[in-house]
């Protein structure tokens, strides 16, 4: 079982699914959203349409059609309000959905952004703790998963992984 900083575009990854920062409508957007909507071509809009939305910390799964993955995940982070709004659990939320919706598919290899860290402002050290800290707890519940991917689309996400990986093997 292992965690993996990759930098890049997460659209790229051959991997059994990626995880999409998506808004509740699921209808695409920007950021990591669009990027994946355009990678994956208009009929993942078809799937999503079909899904009627997603509730923020929840997630949903679809096809990955033109992207190398299998599968996306699609999760609704919490939109970073100063902390009062209960975001640190609905950030936690999204990671134990996307890993238990990986477990339902036997999905072994999981690459995922850093939800919430970009439009939705969630400071991005504290969102790095709790992306790794709900990794450990899906490792340890479910023996499909293998392989956690955390993409680092700048220095400063790196970084914040790298202090909650070290923070964590203490
Ligand atoms: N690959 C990997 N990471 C990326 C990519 C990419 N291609 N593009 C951006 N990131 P954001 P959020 C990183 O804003 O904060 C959308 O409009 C980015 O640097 O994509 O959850 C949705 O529709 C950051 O670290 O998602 C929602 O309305 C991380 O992905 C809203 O944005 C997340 O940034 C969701 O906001």
């Amino acid at each position: 079982m292992t965690i993996e900083l990759v930098d890049g575009d997460i659209t790229a990854l051959p991997v059994d699914a990626i995880v999409n920062a998506a808004n509740n409508s699921l209808l695409g957007g920007g950021g990591v959203d669009g990027a994946i909507h355009r990678a994956a071509g208009p009929q993942l809009l078809e799937e999503c349409r079909g899904l009627k939305g997603c509730e923020t910390g929840d997630a949903k799964i679809t096809k990955a059609y033109r992207l190398p993955s299998k599968f996306i995940i699609h999760t609704v982070g919490p939109i970073w309000r100063g902390g009062q709004g209960g975001e640190e659990r609905l950030l936690a939320s999204c990671y134990q959905r996307c890993f238990a919706l990986a477990a339902n598919h036997q999905i072994a290899t999981v690459a995922l952004p850093a939800i919430s860290t970009g439009v939705y402002g969630f400071p991005k050290e504290k969102a790095a703790h709790i992306a790794v800290a709900e990794t450990r707890k899906a490792f340890a519940a479910y023996p499909s998963l293998q392989r956690v991917i955390f993409t680092c689309f700048n220095a400063e996400s790196r970084r914040a992984y790298e202090l909650a990986l070290g923070e964590a093997e203490c």
